[in-house]
């Protein structure tokens, strides 16, 4: 038996804009994403002799092949050919889920790449981010993690300037949305206001964190709100805990606020941990070259 062990990186969703819904039932998206240091840790199981098995540590989360892990070991042997004799998938859950932080498409997302290592790279990256879209829109990004502007479904990536370090604070309110039902409350709804998106791209390449902080602005926001005003309480305790800037990360629920000062997010971070939040601190996430 062989084991290969990858940590799977969360995203968040500097900027999300959504079009009109297409006649492939997804929509086209233009969100600026960058991969964070909060992680899961999966680890893989081959040649185990028995039928295929995903577990994680985190009894909401579903098991078996309803789990993106699954799909995306199927996606894997669909594409390189080849048979593992037996695969089971452990993850340690640390990335919650149904906040918007692509928590099930960084698993999915690091079997793709241990599984790829492992076999000596029969995918190209091109091939691996294609495997990773039968799995899931936000799956592509999750292979490649790095900052990137990501259009059409989500597929689509190109490589922006990261983001200078600075701190996240992460807040998960107590309710999940979930992603169709919001895209449908968008195709009827007035938006206020849409993303800049070129305006962040150039404050990313100025590592102007105070413009950045300035430009997050979230579409999925806007269908939230009216329903769960503690988000703007969120935002409110954020910034007043020194956040340059406040957005929620996907389709939510989770809020985040971004700090260029350790001590100012480590103090938010306990504050609304004390009012009953689960929070959590995260920094930019780069590959190692
Ligand atoms: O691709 P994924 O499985 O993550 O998408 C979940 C659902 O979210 C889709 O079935 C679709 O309803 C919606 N979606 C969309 N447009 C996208 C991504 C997702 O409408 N670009």
């Amino acid at each position: 038996m062989t084991t290969l062990e990858e940590k799977a990186y969360a995203k968040l969703n500097l900027t999300m804009d959504v079009g009109p819904l297409r006649e492939d039932g997804y929509h086209d998206v233009s969100t600026v994403m960058i991969p964070i240091t909060l992680c899961d840790e999966v680890t893989i199981h081959l040649g185990t002799g028995e039928p295929w098995q995903v577990r994680t540590t985190d009894e909401t989360i579903p098991t078996g092949r309803k789990n993106l892990a699954y799909k995306a070991a199927q996606a894997f042997y669909r594409a390189a050919g080849g048979d593992p004799e037996g695969l089971t998938v452990e993850i340690e859950k640390r990335i919650p889920a149904g906040g918007g932080l692509g928590g099930g498409s960084a698993d999915a997302a690091a079997v793709l790449r241990a599984l790829n290592r492992h076999h000596g790279f029969p995918l190209s990256q091109e091939r691996l981010e294609q495997a990773g879209l039968e799995v899931g829109s936000d799956v592509p990004f999750c292979v490649r993690n790095e900052p990137a502007l990501a259009e059409g479904r989500g597929e689509r990536l190109l490589p922006v300037h990261p983001m200078p370090p600075c701190y996240y604070v992460l807040v998960k309110p107590p309710f999940s949305a979930s992603t169709p039902e919001l895209y449908r409350k968008l195709d009827n709804m007035r938006l206020p206001a849409r993303p800049k998106t070129q305006e962040m791209l150039h404050a990313l390449e100025l590592g102007n964190l105070r413009e950045i902080g300035c430009q997050l602005l979230n579409v999925f926001e806007y269908a939230l709100l009216s329903d769960h005003q503690e988000l703007f309480q969120i935002e409110n305790a954020l910034e007043n805990c020194g956040a340059l800037g406040t957005s929620m990360t996907g389709s939510g629920s989770v809020m985040f606020g971004v700090f260029e000062n350790f001590d100012f997010a480590a103090t938010a971070s306990m504050s609304l941990m004390q009012v009953g939040y689960p929070t959590f601190l995260a920094t930019n996430f780069t590959k190692e070259v």
